[in-house]
């Protein structure tokens, strides 16, 4: 793995002014945060810099605002961050900002406004890299989850100013670095969701480092309608099947063994518990209905493919997880990934906002070795892409 600049290689940072770019787009509803997870995760960086004597600025975005907007100014976070924090966090407006900035004492911790009102943020312009640039003297980035952007504030900082990996990024780095770069094998990747489409180059990416590749929700559909199987009318992408069959041709030329469901849960209707819910072969799909979880059967074996394997990374839910019981797999293959991994004989790794939805609906974020902040970050990482926020730091 590439090596990085941590806050343990940072120095004296007493008085110093330190632009730490976090993730902090999280997200509201009538002006609450609903899921404070990546508040929180920016804590330890900040917390630490603070309690050495840095001037915290932070950095960060909220959704993609195409003009400034009062709903998408960082403003809205800052109390709720405050909150988790333990610490006042002032607010600070690009307009006037290199004053507001002066007046800080060390210690003290600033929110920046939205860094993408700023036009040439996400092009990445050498003069908005320099305006940012000059309020600070170094540059922290804590914000995996956006660093599959090459923004002025995920990328271009880590240029003109040192540059260093915040605990959080360190911490993501480390765990994926791990479950992707160097495994342990047997290595299993679980994959779910509901289109190959978009996952296309994860599916082509896996194939070459996994051993086992699971598919699941409703790509695993496709991928049996390749092999053949009549699915009636469970949601699948019909112009994908060739795609597919060139990932499981693919699979087998590199040892991969893929796993789709012998047996699923199948009803007329996606909704609660719908009467016309029954469990059957794949086999024995009637026109009329859908695939919506896979059966007990399929989910045994799961199971015993997860026992052999030393590795695990997760994305995507095995079935319609929001509506009861088609989380039924996803939750029972989750609880028992969480089980090995407590028992010492499996690293397991997720990540995907979906994927930590279900895990916690499972309730076993806290089991897995690591479970990832990061959505379409963590799935350009599982693509195997250079992401361009974390290539900014690495060290040649
Ligand atoms: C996210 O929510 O996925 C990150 O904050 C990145 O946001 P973006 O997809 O708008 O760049
Ligand atoms: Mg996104």
């Amino acid at each position: 793995m590439a090596s990085f600049r941590t806050l343990d290689d940072i120095g004296e940072v007493r008085g110093r002014r330190v632009l730490v770019r976090e993730d902090l787009n999280v997200p509201m509803a009538d002006g609450r945060v609903t899921d404070d997870t990546r508040l929180r995760a920016a804590v330890p960086t900040v917390a630490e810099l603070a309690d050495r004597g840095a001037i915290v600025l932070v950095l960060a975005h909220i959704g993609r605002p195409r003009a400034p907007t009062p709903d998408h100014s960082t403003a809205r976070v800052a109390r709720p961050f405050e909150d988790v924090l333990g610490r006042p966090v002032r607010f600070i407006d690009w307009e006037g900002a290199a004053g507001a900035v002066a007046a800080l004492r060390p210690g003290d911790v600033a929110l920046l406004e939205n860094t993408r009102f700023l036009a040439g943020e996400e092009t990445n312009d050498p003069q908005v890299v320099q305006r940012v640039a000059a309020l600070g003297d170094l540059y922290v980035n804590d914000a995996f989850s956006a660093a599959h952007r090459a923004h002025a504030s995920t990328e271009g900082l880590a240029h003109v100013l040192p540059a260093f990996a915040g605990r959080a990024m360190e911490a993501e780095l480390k765990a994926l670095g791990k479950a992707l770069g160097d495994p342990e094998h047997p290595l299993v990747a679980v994959v779910g969701g509901a289109k190959v489409s978009t996952k296309i180059d994860v599916l082509r990416n896996l194939v070459g480092k996994v051993d086992h590749l699971i598919i699941g929700g409703g790509m695993a559909n496709t991928f049996l309608a390749a092999r053949g199987v009549a699915i009636g009318r469970s949601l699948a992408e019909r112009e994908m099947t060739d795609t597919a069959s060139d990932i499981l041709v693919a699979a087998e030329r590199a040892n991969c063994t893929v796993h789709l469901p012998y047996d699923v849960m199948v009803a007329k209707e996606l909704a609660p518990s719908p009467p016309s819910l029954r469990t059957c072969n794949v086999h024995e799909i009637a026109g009329d209905e859908m695939i919506l979880d896979l059966g007990p059967a399929a989910v045994e074996a799961l199971a015993d493919v997860l026992k052999v394997c030393r590795t695990l990374v997760w994305n995507g839910p095995l079935g319609a997880f929001e509506t009861p019981p088609f989380e039924t797999a996803t939750v029972a293959l989750a609880r028992t990934a969480a089980a090995l991994t407590q028992e010492g004989g499996l690293v397991s790794v997720a990540g995907g906002g979906d994927t930590v939805a279900a895990l916690n609906l499972a309730g076993v974020v806290d089991d897995f070795t690591f479970v990832s902040t990061a959505g379409g970050a963590f799935l350009e990482w599982m693509e195997g892409k250079d992401l361009p926020g974390v290539k900014a730091l690495e060290l040649d």
